[in-house]
């Protein structure tokens, strides 16, 4: 028993991780129920790695405490991969789930397995394939005595920067899995808001496909830089074969989703965390997927005035870049709101500068602006908002006018942003000291006795609002 490092499920990220540990010199174990994937393991040639087509021969061939990982989809076949496990593993060995598994199920597994004398690890993987093979960004947590011993590994096959891997223990028990969810719920929100930018360039602005590239390609030279941003530039100049028309035209305008957007949505909405961007995102994947009620809409609603901004490109896409900076930050910033929540909650012992840190590479949303969530949380640990930090708030009054601009004009002609919306209603919220929400405090308990309280007075107050009941 010799190698270092064991992985089950050999679809192309487990094979390309392992491949990445391979080539920091450790000997690697690869285990699929498919037989067809195990021999494409083995027939990739590398001397560290050898696929195993039954469990025991492959945690047999492991090092003390072995190191297993899984990469299997989420739900029922992870419990089925741990119980099989189970029958082959000792006390004291360390199972990784490296997969979007919901965080109530991390919780659950950690706490079974620990009783049982295992070590768990639920740990974030973001990157995608090409990150599994070159530096991804992880995100393990459970226990940290664990995670001593797959720090060596984790920090070689991380991506890395200014030196330093984008790997860290994020905390105790589920940590990991619930940072991985608000990362994918980022995700999603930044990407929505770069769909927004596209569709006020396509409809309102009427840029064709190359001009709308050269935008992208400028703002992610500046302080937009960001992975998502360089893969929209990609996108938009990647052409049907043969052709001169862009292969986005050609793809289907219904989004698809795996979950992990919604389940962000869901526990900010358990912890009473406002993350509408994040919200608007999930629910315009949705909106998007009922394609055949949009048809009929919109034969009902088709307007014939053409939509056209008539204005100065250039110049209306600076403020964009303004408006596209605003947004993001503010969805940044309500991630790490709910980050900052969970940690309360579930006491995961996370430090929100460590997760900036390490989202900095490798991850999907990797990008020039979590230098400055670093710095913001690594200057002051205590920051409970990023918009409450000097620096965030300098930029964000500086974008403000070009958001607001962005934004009203999209609603006169009739282009949806949703999320450039919200994030301008939830800043004028979040900054306004006297929100309208008296009158729905006052409405609840008029129909309901649900009580309310009063402007510097101790306790709560009921009143018997009724008509018959007020003086005139
Ligand atoms: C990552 C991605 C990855 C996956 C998403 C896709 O960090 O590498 O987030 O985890 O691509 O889960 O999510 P949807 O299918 O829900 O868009």
């Amino acid at each position: 028993n010799q190698n270092a490092f064991g992985m089950i499920g050999l679809g192309t990220m487990g094979s390309n991780l392992l491949q990445n540990i391979a080539d920091h010199g450790y000997n690697c174990a690869g285990y699929d129920n498919s037989k067809q994937k195990v021999d494409a393991l083995n027939n990739l040639g590398s001397e560290n790695i050898k696929g195993y087509s039954t469990l025991k021969e492959f945690t047999d061939s492991l090092k003390s405490p072995k190191i297993v990982m899984m990469l299997v989809p989420a739900g029922e076949i992870v419990d089925s991969v741990i119980k099989d496990l189970l029958t082959v593993l000792e006390k004291g060995d360390i199972i990784i789930d490296g997969g979007n598994s919901h965080f109530t199920d991390t919780e659950q597994r950690f706490i079974d397995l620990e009783g049982k004398g295992y070590h768990f690890v639920g740990m974030g993987v973001s990157g995608g394939e090409e990150g599994a093979r070159r530096g991804s960004s992880m995100m393990p947590g459970g226990d940290e005595e664990a995670y001593e011993h797959l720090k060596p590994i984790l920090e070689k096959i991380a991506a890395h920067v200014n030196g330093e891997p984008t790997v860290a223990f994020m905390g105790e028990r589920s940590a990991g899995h619930f940072v991985k969810m608000v990362h994918n719920g980022i995700e999603y929100a930044i990407m929505q808001l770069i769909s927004e930018t596209y569709e006020i360039m396509k409809k309102g602005l009427k840029m064709d496909n190359e001009e709308i590239h050269q935008v992208y390609k400028k703002w992610n030279e500046g302080r937009l830089k960001s992975y998502l941003l360089e893969i929209t530039t990609d996108i938009f100049a990647y052409k049907n074969e043969g052709e001169k028309t862009l292969l986005l035209d050609e793809i289907r305008d219904a989004a698809k989703a795996k979950g992990t957007g919604k389940w962000t949505s869901q526990a900010a909405m358990d912890l009473h965390i406002p993350t509408p961007i994040i919200d608007i995102a999930v629910s315009m994947r949705n909106l998007s997927s009922l394609k055949d009620l949009r048809v009929e809409a919109s034969k009902i609603y088709s307007d014939s005035t053409e939509i056209n901004y008539k204005t100065n490109n250039e110049d209306y896409c600076n403020k964009l870049e303004d408006a596209f900076y605003f947004a993001m930050v503010s969805a940044y910033a309500q991630g790490m709101h709910l980050l900052y929540q969970a940690n309360i909650e579930f006491d995961y012992k996370v430090n929100l500068d460590t997760i900036a840190k390490i989202w900095r590479g490798g991850c999907i949303i990797r990008s020039e602006f979590l230098e400055d969530i670093y710095f913001a949380f690594n200057k002051n640990p205590k920051l409970q908002h990023l918009l409450l930090d000097n620096e965030v708030a300098k930029s964000l009054t500086e974008t403000l006018p070009g958001i607001r601009a962005i934004v009203s004009d999209a609603a006169l002609h009739g282009i949806s942003t949703p999320a450039f919306s919200s994030s301008v209603s939830y800043f004028d919220n979040f900054r306004n000291e006297n929100m309208p929400t008296n009158l729905v405090q006052a409405q609840r308990d008029y129909f309901g006795s649900h009580t309310y309280e009063l402007k510097g007075k101790e306790g709560v107050f009921h009143t018997k609002w009724m008509m018959e009941n007020i003086k005139e």
